[in-house]
């Protein structure tokens, strides 16, 4: 497989089975991984994986306390997403492909938020990473986890693993540093669930547009 298909090919998967990934190839895409790009050579990430048991407990853990009506206490202070005009539009277009490819309506407020809550189910995938940077650090340090990030995605497609790259595994830190092994000093700032593609579930159908070369590029000589 080459990158261009690697980019192509990729799409975002929020329906798996059961299969575990062997830890040795979780390792050995970590282990490539690592060679990313970061500023000044820092390398600031950290990713821990839970799987099994102590995954299935921090399921628990997470929905019983999103439940239970608490607010998001993330690491990263996010405050306003800042989606303006365009960038609005897209945010409820990518909602809308994603509730109507499952059929759930627009006004129905109650399916809408048990699809959300599978976010913290880690949508049955049977692996969730959490990736985390020094809290000292700033925004220019989380241009070397995107890259990270992308690094691990394009891995785990080169090698048929399949996953969801998560913001909203952000947004509970307590109870992911109860049982995932992080850093003291860090701060959570996105997680990925992955394992193998359920081939034919119904919410792997959403599919993502893209905005044009031109509306993204511009070339001035
Ligand atoms: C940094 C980042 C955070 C994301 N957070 C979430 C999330 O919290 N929940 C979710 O279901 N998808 C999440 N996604 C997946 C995006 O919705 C998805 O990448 C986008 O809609 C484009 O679709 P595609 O990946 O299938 O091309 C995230 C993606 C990225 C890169």
């Amino acid at each position: 497989m080459t990158v261009t298909e690697a980019i192509m090919e990729r799409r975002t998967i929020r329906g798996f089975t059961d299969k575990e990934v062997p830890e040795d190839l979780i390792r050995e895409i970590i282990d490539i991984a690592r060679h990313s790009p970061s500023n000044c050579n820092t390398q600031p990430w950290h990713i821990a994986i839970v799987s099994g048991e102590a995954k299935e407990q921090l399921k628990e853990d997470l929905v019983s306390l999103i439940l239970s009506g608490a607010k998001s206490n993330a690491d990263w202070n996010r405050g306003d997403n800042g989606f303006t005009d365009i960038y609005k539009e897209r945010q409820y277009d990518c909602a809308f492909r994603y509730y109507d490819s499952m059929n759930v309506s627009r006004e129905d407020k109650m399916a809408r938020k048990e699809l959300f809550l599978e976010n913290w189910k880690f949508f049955g995938a049977p692996h969730a990473a959490f990736i985390s940077l020094p809290k000292t650090m700033n925004e220019i340090n989380s241009i070397d986890i995107g890259i990270f990030l992308q690094s691990i995605i394009m891995l785990f497609t080169e090698r048929g693993i399949a996953c969801c790259p998560q913001g909203a595994l952000a947004n509970f830190p307590d109870p992911v540093r109860r049982i995932a092994d992080i850093p003291e000093e860090n701060g959570i700032i996105v997680g990925i669930s992955f394992g193998y593609e359920d081939v034919g579930a119904q919410i792997n159908s959403a599919k993502m547009p893209r905005a044009t070369l031109d509306e993204i590029a511009s070339f001035t000589r």
